[in-house]
C-alpha cells in the first residue's frame, strides 16, 4: 500500500534539550546554526574551563546572547558542571539565578572536557540532596569509565552500577539521561513511572539524530568514518531500532537533544580523532528523516517542541516552524575557528529543507 506523502508539516518552534555550543570565536557559528532551528537550548557547561558556579553560567550565557544573529530571540538556559568540590549552596544561587536550569554530570574521564567531571557519587550527595529541593534537573552523561569495561558496554554497566542507586537515594530528584545509545537505557527510562507534583516524569532521556539514524556500522563502513565517532559511541542496529521505538512511542519521557558537539575538521579528522558530531545546521532535518523512516511523522513535534520544556517546567514556545519536502545537499564543511568543520552526513542529500 502506498503511504501518503506530506509535503510540509509544520511543529510548534522546536527546542534543543542538549547542546554543545563552545566559546568565543565559536559563538559566531554555533549560536547562528541553533538560533535558526529552535528557540531555546539546553547549554553544556564542559568548556575549558567548565562552568561551574552561577557567576561564570550567568558571563558564559552573557556572550551566547551577544553572539545571536540580529534579531534572533534565541535564548540559551545554562548549566552548571558538577565537581567534587561543587557546594550545595551553589544550588540555591542557581536556581535563583532563574537562567541555571539544571547541572550536568560527568563521570571524570568519560568524554571530552570532563577531566573536572565527579570522581565518586557519595561525594555528590550533599549536592544531589540540594537539587532535589530544589527541584533542580540532574542531567547525566551515563557511561562508567572503568577501563576494563567494553566500550560499548559502559552504557548499560553504568545504569545497574550508579544509575539504580542515584534513583533509589534520591526518589524525587529530576534526572536526564542523555544522548541514551542502548535498548538498556530506553527500558530503563520506560519502567520509571514516578511523576512529580505537577505529573511531569521525574526521569526522562534526550536522544540525538544521529543515533536514531546510524548503527556502529556508519563508523567502518568502507573504511574510519571519524565524523560519525561520538559519545556514547554508537551501538548495534538492534539498539538503533529501540531508540527509534522509544522516540517514536509518544511517550513523553523521551525528548530531543542533539548533543550537537562541534569539533574543527583538523581535530577530528587526526590520529586521535576528537569525539562529537555536528548536527547542529541541519537537526530537524535530520530527525525528520529519522522519523519519517519510522512512518511516525505526526510523532516528531511533540518529541521535538513538547515533551522537552513540560519536563523542564517551561511554557510551549509561541510560533511555529515550516519542513518542506525540498531535497537539500549538507555542504562538504562549513567555516569553523581552526579553518573548518565536517557536519554529519556532508555531502548527502536530505529529504526536507527547514523555511526559513
Ligand atoms: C561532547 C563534546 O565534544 O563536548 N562529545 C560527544 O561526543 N558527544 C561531549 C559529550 O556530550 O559527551
Ligand atoms: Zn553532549
Amino acid at each position: 500500500m502506498q503511504q501518503f506523502q506530506h509535503t510540509q508539516i509544520t511543529l510548534a518552534r522546536p527546542d534543543d534539550w542538549h547542546l554543545h555550543l563552545r566559546d568565543d570565536a565559536a559563538l559566531t557559528y554555533t549560536v547562528a546554526w541553533t538560533a535558526t532551528q529552535f528557540a531555546r537550548a539546553i547549554v553544556m557547561p564542559n568548556l575549558k574551563p567548565p562552568v561551574v558556579n552561577t557567576a561564570q553560567a550567568l558571563e558564559y550565557r552573557h556572550r551566547i546572547l551577544t553572539a545571536r544573529p540580529k534579531g534572533s530571540s534565541f535564548q540559551p538556559l545554562m548549566t552548571l558542571y558538577l565537581t567534587d568540590t561543587t557546594l550545595p549552596a551553589e544550588i540555591e544561587r542557581a536556581k535563583a539565578s532563574g537562567a541555571v536550569h539544571a547541572v550536568k554530570l560527568y563521570p571524570a574521564g568519560a568524554t571530552t572536557n570532563s577531566a573536572s567531571g565527579v570522581t565518586d557519587l557519595d561525594r555528590a550527595y550533599p549536592v544531589f540532596e540540594a537539587m532535589q529541593q530544589h527541584g533542580m534537573p540532574l542531567l547525566i552523561h551515563g557511561e562508567v569509565t572503568d577501563p576494563e569495561v567494553d566500550v560499548f558496554d559502559r552504557e548499560a554497566v553504568f545504569i545497574e552500577r550508579h544509575l539504580l542507586r542515584i534513583r533509589h537515594d534520591f526518589p524525587a530528584l529530576k534526572i536526564v539521561l542523555e544522548h541514551i545509545t542502548t535498548a538498556q537505557a530506553a527500558s530503563f527510562v520506560r519502567e520509571q513511572a514516578a511523576v512529580d507534583a505537577r505529573g511531569t516524569p521525574l526521569l526522562a532521556a534526550t536522544i540525538t539524530a544521529h543515533h536514531l539514524l546510524y548503527s556502529r556500522n556508519a563508523m567502518f563502513s568502507g573504511g574510519m568514518r571519524p565524523h560519525y565517532y561520538c559519545l556514547p559511541v554508537l551501538k548495534r542496529e538492534r539498539h538503533r531500532l529501540a531508540l527509534v521505538a522509544a522516540a517514536t512511542s509518544g511517550d513523553a519521557r523521551f525528548f530531543l537533544g542533539t548533543d550537537s558537539a562541534p569539533h574543527a575538521r583538523a581535530l577530528k579528522e587526526a590520529a586521535c580523532g576528537c569525539a562529537g558530531c555536528l548536527t547542529a545546521p541541519h537537526a530537524l532535518e535530520l530527525y525528520a528523516q529519522a522519523f519519517e523512516q519510522a512512518g511516525a511523522l505526526d510523532r516528531l513535534e511533540a518529541f521535538a517542541s513538547h515533551f522537552g520544556a513540560d519536563f523542564y517546567g517551561l511554557p510551549r514556545n509561541p510560533g511555529q516552524i515550516t519542513l518542506r519536502r525540498v531535497p537539500q545537499c549538507i555542504p562538504e564543511h562549513l567555516p569553523y575557528v581552526g579553518g573548518d568543520i565536517v557536519p554529519l552526513d556532508a555531502g548527502q542529500t536530505l529529504a526536507w529543507s527547514l523555511v526559513a
